[in-house]
């Protein structure tokens, strides 16, 4: 992948200006952000070891070839028989040692601490916070995948719309949304999250055999990888006729999402877009029910910078990517959530998902 290198030597000279030896990925998205790929991630220690001058991965021997055929980084392999041990010892490690070595967040502990063992750094940093800094930065490539990404999910959505009716499964809602990913070429479905009726108050709730009924109203909240990266979108559906209380608020949340992405420029600062959300629902007397941030940053995670929620001052730039998601959750009786994703241009602002906005109602 010719987008590796360029970003390990981005990635690098980072490295040098916050004073760390050398940073330890495991195979995450962090690994697939600077390769292109990252191996099977599984109990046997795989780490991509990057030092000011020097990149190694120590990888399991049945995934070598995987890996050599994407990337041309040296390796340093081990087999099941014969354990991890001698290939960390003769590492790149062992030069740096003590040093200050910045570790993968989302890497497992059970690789972190046979290197701990091993080198005793004098300073252990997280590596997020940096890579975060080129992470959050999309370049066009990134974002036309996210676009595409985002167009998926509306046709995913339109499935799990024309699948809801009263006697159905939130289950089978969610399965209409996975079975449309997956023909349409997803390569995994991230979440499906159908909730009906009283659970829509949950904005985590875990889709079951909850079935759907005339007048109640239904989250879909659903997300599915592509080339790597990441889609996210929530609509509502009403089947029957909706009382006032639930069109009021509907068009609160609505007005918010409107208001939360006519915000968004380079420039303003990140809880400048959660002021815009907050504030019509606050306005409308919500404002204690929207119980959480209004978004967060989509790229090879479904979620990673930047944080769009109050202290967060950091001033939004072209290329960011971001989810406006503000949502009212009237314990026992209703949520409403409306998600879309944005990208920062250049003067304004992107909506990559296209479907409807309007209350679907059914
Ligand atoms: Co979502
Ligand atoms: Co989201």
């Amino acid at each position: 992948m010719s987008k590796g290198p360029a970003r390990v030597a981005g990635l690098q000279k980072l490295l040098e200006q916050n004073h760390i030896d050398c940073a330890l990925i495991g195979p995450t998205t962090n690994m697939v952000y600077l390769l292109g790929i990252a191996p099977h991630s599984d109990e046997r220690l795989c780490l991509l070891m990057i030092s000011g001058d020097r990149v190694q991965m120590i990888a399991p021997e049945l995934n070598a070839d995987t890996i050599s055929s994407f990337t041309d980084v040296e390796m340093i392999t081990w087999t099941d028989a014969e354990g991890p041990g001698s290939a960390l010892a003769g590492s790149l490690l062992r030069t740096l040692s003590p040093g200050t070595v910045a570790v993968d967040g989302s890497m497992r502990a059970d690789f972190l601490l046979p290197v701990m063992e091993a080198f005793t750094p004098e300073r252990v940093v997280s590596i997020d916070p940096i890579i975060s800094t080129m992470r959050i930065h999309k370049s066009p490539e990134e974002v036309a995948i996210l676009a595409d990404a985002a167009a998926q999910a509306d046709r995913a959505m339109e499935a799990a719309v024309e699948a809801c009716r009263p006697g159905v499964t939130e289950q089978e809602i969610a399965w209409a949304a996975e079975e449309a990913f997956r023909k349409d070429g997803a390569e995994h479905v991230e979440f499906t999250l159908v909730a009906a009726g009283g659970n829509a108050a949950f904005p985590h709730h875990h889709s079951g055999e909850n079935m759907l009924r005339k007048g109640e109203g239904i989250i879909i909240d659903i997300g599915a990888s592509l080339k790597g990266y990441k889609s996210d979108i929530t609509r509502v559906v009403f089947l029957g006729e909706p009382d006032k209380q639930f069109l009021k608020t509907y068009e609160v949340v609505l007005l918010a999402n409107k208001k939360g992405r006519q915000t968004v420029k380079p420039g303003v600062s990140a809880e400048a877009v959660d002021s815009a959300t907050r504030s019509v629902i606050e306005e409308a007397g919500f404002g204690e029910y929207f119980i959480h941030r209004t978004g967060h940053g989509l790229g090879l995670d479904i979620h990673e910078l930047p944080w769009i929620q109050q202290g967060n001052e950091m001033l939004l730039d072209s290329g960011m990517v971001f989810s406006v998601e503000p949502g009212v959750y009237l314990p026992g009786k209703l949520g409403i959530r409306v998600e879309d994703i944005v990208a920062v241009t250049s003067d304004g602002v992107r909506t990559l998902t296209g479907y409807s906005h309007s209350l679907v109602i059914k």
